[in-house]
This record gives C-alpha cells, sequence and structure tokens, in this order.
C-alpha cells in the first residue's frame, strides 16, 4: 500500500500526540495521584440543616478521627461561600473531606494541590488528600454559581502535625 509521505509525517504526529495525552493521563493519574471522585452517595441538598451528618453543628473538622487516622472535613456549600469559612488541619495526615452543595452546583478546589471535586446538588462528594506542607490555602469555588461565584472561598490553614490539636466537640470551627 503506497502512503503519501505528507501523509505519513501527519500519521506520525498524531501518533506522538496520542502518546503525549495518554503519558499525560498516566503521569497525572500515578505521579501526581490525580484522580476523578468515584465516591456516589446522595443527600437532600435541601434539608442538609436537618440532616445527620451535615447539620451546622457537624460542619468542620471532625473531632474523633477514623480508626485508620484519616482525619474528617465536613463542609457545606452555599451561594457563596464553603462553610466553615476557615479550617485548620495538620501537614501529612490523610484528609478526607465530605462536602454537599445546599443550592447550585459549585466546584471545590485548592489551587496547587490534588484536591479538586465537583459539588453536584443531591450527592455528597468525597475526596481525600494529604497536604505535605504547612501553609495558608485558599478552597475556591470554579463552577460559575451566581453573581457572588468570584467571591466564594474559604481558608484552610495547614500547620505542622505536632502543632494541631483536633478540635474539641462543639467548636468545630465554625462562624
Ligand atoms: Cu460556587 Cu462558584
Amino acid at each position: 500500500m503506497h502512503i503519501d509521505t505528507l501523509e505519513k509525517r501527519w500519521l506520525y504526529v498524531a501518533l506522538v500526540m496520542i502518546f503525549l495525552f495518554l503519558g499525560a493521563i498516566f503521569y497525572t493519574a500515578f505521579a501526581r495521584n490525580v484522580h476523578p471522585p468515584s465516591h456516589v452517595e446522595t443527600i437532600d441538598s435541601a434539608s442538609l440543616h436537618l440532616s445527620e451528618e451535615f447539620a451546622e453543628d457537624k460542619l468542620g473538622v471532625q473531632p474523633k478521627p477514623l480508626a485508620d487516622g484519616t482525619i474528617q472535613v465536613k463542609l457545606v456549600a452555599g451561594r457563596y461561600g464553603f462553610y466553615p469559612r476557615q479550617i485548620e488541619i495538620p501537614a501529612g495526615h490523610r484528609i478526607t473531606f465530605r462536602m454537599a452543595s445546599m443550592d447550585v452546583l459549585h466546584g471545590a478546589h485548592i489551587p496547587m494541590t490534588n484536591m479538586g471535586t465537583m459539588l453536584v446538588p443531591g450527592f455528597v462528594s468525597e475526596v481525600t488528600t494529604t497536604f505535605p506542607k504547612p501553609g495558608e490555602y485558599p478552597l475556591l469555588c470554579n463552577e460559575y454559581c451566581g453573581l457572588g461565584h468570584d467571591h466564594m472561598w474559604s481558608k484552610v490553614t495547614v500547620v505542622a502535625a505536632d502543632n494541631w490539636r483536633a478540635p474539641t466537640t462543639g467548636e468545630t470551627g465554625h462562624d
């Protein structure tokens, strides 16, 4: 079969691009630990405040870590903020965020980390990650949700593990 030289070159260009894209997927998945959320759990967005898990006094960093030491953080997203507005977590620990939207579609994103997920009304989003370095991180909304979208963010403070103390019940950090 005869293939024109120019055609052959474009074939190679296309093949190289395919392997580049595949490489990018494998690199982010295995080296950077970026995965699509695979967690499906439903909840009634309109009555989060009455729910067992997302009632106002249950939000924030949970007083008791899970059996394997993972620290749980519960957040509610609503126009225009993530509640509680500030959380403090230790560096180097596994942190599981459990989040739900009380109104429309939002996105939860902490730049320069692998923490990012959509918050679809009616579903609980769960992301587990580790912050290697202490610092102040913004938790931003990255899905357009209305006029205040640009101002929808909360503060995540990561402190050295030695300086961190689990909140006691009743002071989970909400304002
Ligand atoms: Cu919430 Cu944009």
